[in-house]
């Protein structure tokens, strides 16, 4: 069996991780986990979403953390890196492209259900309202990613088939989105389950335009990971400290923990271009101003030692 040589790992912690979290978390503490993902050798960040404050009150502060990326040290150790946002409609374009976003994110959904809770319309409505965001981000010069939430399950409607996910993938690749995610938002997925789920997104988008981003509810993530690259994929959303949930989503919780992942892919001899110990004291920095440890064997494991 032949594994990727070398796995892209975007970051989502600052985003998925930080969005459902209760109490506020300042901007500051916002740009000092990026800059610790920065200094670890993380070359993809999904910083923040530009999307209603209603909806999520703690990405509301999404100008100002984009802005507090503008300093020169900042720009300095972003240079080559990709910051990515989310961005629901043209709204979340406009304050995205005034931010200086290098990638927009647009999130659909493999069940109808998630998609009315989740971004209050059905797929097919969500799919038109992409595809100007899509357009409009490529004529600025900016890539596209579109997330494919609850592609194993949904909390509201259970399992989700393959061919659901292949659907969306195909209304995402019609519209023009450059890569997409395959979400297992609830984290209940388990491995063939997983594999089929991304097989019917391989079958409308390349190999290296797919990637994996996997809720750890039930404690498959790695393994679904380890399913993925077994297919070849290469890419993976993780979060640092295993932080997150989408707050549509009730009781899922964190993404795999970053360090977990990069931990097991540098075992396998997978490049990541990271450096573990600073990626878990980006874990530990973050797990302190929530006031907990982190969510991950690898940093517990680490500080224990
Ligand atoms: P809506 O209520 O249908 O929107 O929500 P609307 O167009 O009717 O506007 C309502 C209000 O929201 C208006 O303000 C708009 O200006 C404002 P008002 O006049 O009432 O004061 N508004 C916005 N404000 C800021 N930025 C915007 C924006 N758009 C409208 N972009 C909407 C529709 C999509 C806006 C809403 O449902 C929403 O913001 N949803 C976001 C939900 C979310 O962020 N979920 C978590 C991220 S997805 C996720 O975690 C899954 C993922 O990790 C993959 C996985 O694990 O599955 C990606
Ligand atoms: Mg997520």
């Amino acid at each position: 069996m032949t594994f990727p040589s070398r796995v892209h790992i975007t970051d989502v912690g600052p985003r998925d991780g930080l969005q459902n979290e209760p109490a506020p978390i300042a901007a500051t503490d916002k740009l000092a986990l990026i800059d610790r993902l920065l200094d670890a050798g993380v070359r993809h960040i999904e910083a923040t979403s530009f999307v209603s404050p209603k909806w999520v009150p703690q990405m509301a502060d999404a100008a100002e953390v984009m802005m507090g990326l503008k300093t020169a040290e900042r720009a300095r150790a972003l240079e080559g890196a990709c910051i990515s946002v989310l961005t629901p409609n043209m709204k979340g374009l406009e304050g995205a492209l005034a931010s200086g976003a290098q990638e927009v994110v647009v999130f659909g959904a493999a069940s109808e259900s998630f998609s009315q809770r989740n971004i209050n319309c059905d797929i097919a409505t969500s799919i038109e309202r992409f595809a100007p965001v899509v357009a409009a981000a490529h004529a600025a010069g900016v890539a596209t990613r579109g997330a494919i939430s609850c592609a194993v399950g949904c909390p509201y409607e259970g399992d989700v088939t393959p061919r659901q996910v292949g659907h969306v993938a195909a209304l995402m690749r019609d519209i023009g989105v450059q890569r997409i995610a395959v979400a297992d938002t609830i984290g209940i997925g388990t491995p063939l389950a997983v594999q089929r789920a991304m097989s019917a997104a391989l079958d409308h988008y390349e190999l290296p335009m797919v990637a994996g981003h996997f809720h750890d509810t039930y404690g498959q993530a790695l393994a679904n990971t380890l399913a993925c690259l077994e297919m070849g994929i290469a890419r993976f959303e993780t979060s640092i400290a295993g932080l997150g949930g989408c707050p549509y989503a009730k009781g899922a919780t964190g993404n795999v923990a970053t360090e977990d992942v990069v931990y097991m892919l540098h075992g396998m001899g997978i490049e990541t271009g990271i450096d573990l110990e600073h990626l878990i004291d980006a874990a530990w920095f973050i797990s302190g101003r929530l006031n907990r440890q982190p969510n991950s064997r690898v940093s517990v494991a680490r500080r224990r030692q």
